[in-house]
């Protein structure tokens, strides 16, 4: 068992109170490779960038909360080894129910997602509460959730097809739950297929509109999107060329995600961009070396290929040189 801060992290409340101030969005990344791990600090460490390490319910079952923080504690020593100093948080992406999250805190997370969109308002209002009672209480942030972020991702699966935030409930939801910070949904989605393209080939915007509200009605208060990435058709196609199937995908444009950073946006989840970037030339480079039987032959050409892809995340975010 341990304390966050003896693993040497951060909880989110200064890098959001930062983020919030100068206009632009902490990246979040998921991780479920020692490679994403690796290639998620070298980009930080050459960006300058604040980070959010996210380990959802799903990596727990991979690798145990005692690993992931040890794990994280082994990516602050590297920076403190070389002598730089940025902020990083471990976050429970998703957590699902109170006992996840004192399970992650006792672990040494420094901060929680309680995940309560899917139950009544006054349900939800209930969970997030005991779990900011029981966060704050250790100085660990509070992230909830109103709305429902539609699509399947690491096991938490929203079977409707999304439901946008009603910015007229977020004062109550924020006040009697005392949350540090409040997922919404405005368009972005779980999974591969988040939009389809407008029938004149325009796409979607996200509903910044609703945004926008939440913000005039909560002044300096840090919104998280989740369900951001772009999805790119280069790593689609990879996959296809190399005997993958993969028939729709379409993420959030960049321009919007960069839009979103400098409102109220102050954390912006990734996951499915490292997953289908590893995935697409973990096959190319097996199909290049059909003889090979050392995985390494693609872990270790992958690191630098992905570490391209979270700095420019961290480019889209405005986050470099923000430490
Ligand atoms: P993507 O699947 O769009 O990367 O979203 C990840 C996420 O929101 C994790 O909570």
């Amino acid at each position: 068992m341990y304390n966050y801060r003896d693993l040497g992290l951060v909880n989110t409340k200064e890098m959001f109170e930062k983020a919030y101030k100068d206009k632009y969005a902490v990246p979040a990344f998921n991780f479920i490779s020692i490679e994403q791990f690796n290639a998620i600090f070298d980009a930080v460490i050459e960006k300058r960038s604040p980070l959010i390490l996210l380990a959802s319910p799903n990596l727990h079952k991979q690798l145990g909360f005692e690993l992931i923080a040890r794990l994280a504690q082994s990516g602050v020593d590297r920076l403190r080894n070389i002598g730089i100093d940025l902020p990083v948080a471990l976050h429970l992406d998703h957590g699902m129910n109170f006992e996840q999250c004192v399970k992650a805190i006792e672990y040494g997370f420094s901060s929680v997602m309680i995940d309560g969109s899917m139950l009544p308002f006054e349900e939800n209002i209930a969970l997030t509460k005991k779990v900011v009672d029981y966060a704050h209480a250790r100085c660990v942030t509070v992230e909830g959730e109103l709305g429902t972020i539609a699509g399947e991702e690491e096991g938490v699966s929203i079977k409707t097809n999304g439901q946008y935030t009603d910015p007229a409930m977020v004062e109550e939801f924020v006040e009697r739950t005392k949350v540090d910070s409040l997922a919404i949904s405005i368009g972005t989605s779980h999974g591969l297929v988040k939009i389809k393209a407008n029938p004149d080939g325009t796409f979607p915007e996200l509903r910044y509109d609703i945004l926008e509200e939440i913000e005039k009605r909560l002044p300096g208060f840090p919104i998280v999107l989740h369900g951001a990435s772009t999805i790119s058709s280069e790593y689609v196609e990879m996959i296809n060329k190399y005997g993958g199937k993969i028939e729709a995908a379409m993420g959030i444009p960049e321009e919007q995600i960069a839009k979103a950073a400098k409102m109220a946006v102050c954390k912006i989840n990734i996951a499915s961009d490292g997953w289908i970037c590893a995935m697409a030339h973990t096959r190319r480079i097996l199909a290049e070396n059909p003889s090979a039987i050392d995985s390494r032959i693609f872990t270790l050409k992958i690191r630098p290929i992905l570490a391209e892809l979270y700095k420019k995340k961290i480019e889209i975010m405005g986050s470099s040189n923000r430490i």
